[in-house]
């Protein structure tokens, strides 16, 4: 009798096995998949591909397998979309079918599965934190509310860089000194907060945290267990990592900004003086009941992130074009002279009278875009994409930087020459009116901080080309513009010291 069961199960089983690799096999033939290189069981392509997907080998690959390929990766379909056409389907024609977002195992631990806003699929969880972030964060008030804060912080670099007796002769790395400026500029919307040096021991936690957190999940070396499953326990230790600085970072978060402004708030209730920071909105919106403790912490991780690394790295990127490119750094200076009176501060709403510093940054987001696969999308359903299938749940990477960089779309793309941006390409905007050129995203996914981001950035390299003949170090003609990729950044492999001689007016 228990044989016959025995008997009876295996069979049950076997049938089982049979009719799923029937249904298996009969789906996937049905599926039409973009071009690829042709995978292998378990490993997909990762055997041939390897785990570096930056935008310039994946530029290779578009030039093999056209503007829309697929790589299977172990478990994950990676999408990538390299045409202005197919990224207005994806962004906007088709913007909910591919406004989810995709996250690795790392993203998943820092993003506490997508209770952030960023990494979150889109959906009601989206919409509500987006909604109450756009207030605090990103509208015009906010900027005309912080401009002067941002000039005052630019004022301070200058006045800091004055002091440094290095500066003007052997050079420094004005990086480190930029970085203290940006979470200033970041910290006093988000809670109303300065940090008075470099040394102070808070922002120094802050940014270390905020490091590691950039570098493990930036790092393309987890990949391998992301993609094959049966490599995952080789990554415990990785991964065990990332949950300790995730759990000290938003730690610090809490104690020492978020508990913190509580108490201010506390102390002088709203309505009793002084400006509302936009950690006060969100906790209106914690105590109404929309959002809770967590997401609160994930408002600020998102910010940390979103914010800071992007705009200081693309400041690096412009100053370390405008040491390269004197010529045009004089013409800048000369702009900035001849419209403003020399020595007269570049400001927030002198901005618009300066086109060719508007140019510049341009040039620099086009040329060393800081974000150049964007923050990948995901369908979180099945989808249909030129014609053919694309899988629940692809990792969707649209090559921004390539679409900005292909010279079939761009005269002399290698080149550094703000003018395109005043000739023949004068009616491109940062924004995304034109889909080759989208560094900061288009649709429902945009980033919402470019309002912020651009004034920050003509500000800054606008004060610092004012006040300073910006130089390689001596015995050097140009500074090292080697890139360093990560999953979804470009940043520049070697932090530039540069000597910055101040002028005289
Ligand atoms: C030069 C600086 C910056 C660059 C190049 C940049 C670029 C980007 C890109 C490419 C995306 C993804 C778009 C997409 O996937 O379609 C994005 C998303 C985002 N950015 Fe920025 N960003 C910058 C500065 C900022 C700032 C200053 C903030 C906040 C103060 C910010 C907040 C965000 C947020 C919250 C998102 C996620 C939007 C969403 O998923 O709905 N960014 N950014």
């Amino acid at each position: 009798m228990d044989l016959l069961l025995v008997e009876k199960s295996l069979i049950a089983v076997f049938v089982a096995v049979v009719l799923a690799t029937v249904v298996s096999k009969l789906r996937g033939k049905k599926l039409k998949l973009p071009p690829g290189p042709i995978p292998i069981p378990i490993f997909g392509n990762w055997l041939q591909v390897g785990d570096d997907l930056n935008h310039r080998k994946l530029v290779d690959y578009a030039k093999k397998f056209g503007d829309l390929f697929l790589f299977k990766m172990g478990q994950r379909n990676i999408v990538v979309v390299s045409s202005p056409d197919l990224t207005k389907e994806v962004l906007h024609t088709q913007g909910v079918e591919f406004g989810s977002r995709h996250r690795n195992m790392v993203y998943d631990i820092f993003t506490g599965k997508g209770q952030d806003m960023v990494f979150t699929v889109y959906g009601e969880h989206w919409r509500k934190m987006r909604r109450i972030m756009t207030v605090p964060f990103f509208t015009n008030k906010v900027v005309q509310q912080n401009h002067e804060g941002w000039e005052f912080e630019a004022a301070s670099v200058v006045e800091d860089v004055k002091k440094n007796p290095d500066a003007a002769t052997k050079g420094i790395v004005v990086r480190k000194r930029l970085q203290l400026m940006v979470y200033n500029n970041m910290f006093g919307i988000m809670f109303g907060k300065r940090f008075e040096s470099e040394d102070d021991p808070l922002f120094l936690r802050l940014k270390f945290l905020n490091g590691e957190r950039g570098r493990l999940t930036q790092s393309f070396e987890y990949n391998y267990g992301d993609f094959i499953p049966i490599l995952r326990p080789f990554l415990r230790g990785y991964l065990k990592i990332c949950q300790d600085v995730k759990d000290r970072r938003f730690a610090l978060f809490k104690k020492y900004f978020v508990d913190d402004r509580k108490q201010v708030a506390t102390a002088k209730p709203t309505g009793g003086g002084g400006l509302k920071c936009a950690i006060d909105h969100i906790l209106e919106a914690q105590n109404k009941g929309e959002i809770n403790d967590d997401n609160v912490l994930y408002i600020v991780e998102n910010i940390n992130v979103a914010a800071i690394e992007t705009t200081l790295t693309s400041m690096e990127w412009g100053i370390a074009e405008l040491v390269n490119h004197p010529e045009i750094q004089s013409k800048l200076r000369n702009e900035i002279d001849t419209v403003l009176g020399p020595g007269v501060h570049v400001t927030e709403p002198a901005l618009h009278k300066l086109p060719y510093l508007q140019a510049v940054i341009k040039e620099t987001i086009r040329r060393r875009m800081a974000v150049p696969l964007l923050v990948p999308h995901m369908n979180l359903k099945d989808a249909k994409l030129a014609g053919y299938d694309i899988p629940a749940e692809s990792r969707i990477l649209i090559n921004a930087w390539w679409l900005a960089n292909n010279p079939d779309s761009w005269n002399s793309p290698e080149e550094f020459r703000p003018e395109r941006f005043l000739e023949e390409e004068a009616h491109v905007e940062a924004n995304g009116n034109d889909f080759r050129y989208v560094p900061f995203g288009v649709g429902r996914r945009s980033c919402p901080g470019i309002i912020l981001a651009l004034p920050i950035l003509g500000i800054t390299i606008g004060r610092l080309v004012q006040n300073f003949e910006l130089l390689p170090p001596p015995g050097q003609s140009k500074i090292d513009t080697s890139e360093k990729s990560g999953q979804f950044s470009l940043q520049i492999l070697n932090q530039s010291t540069i000597v910055m001689k101040p002028r005289a007016f």
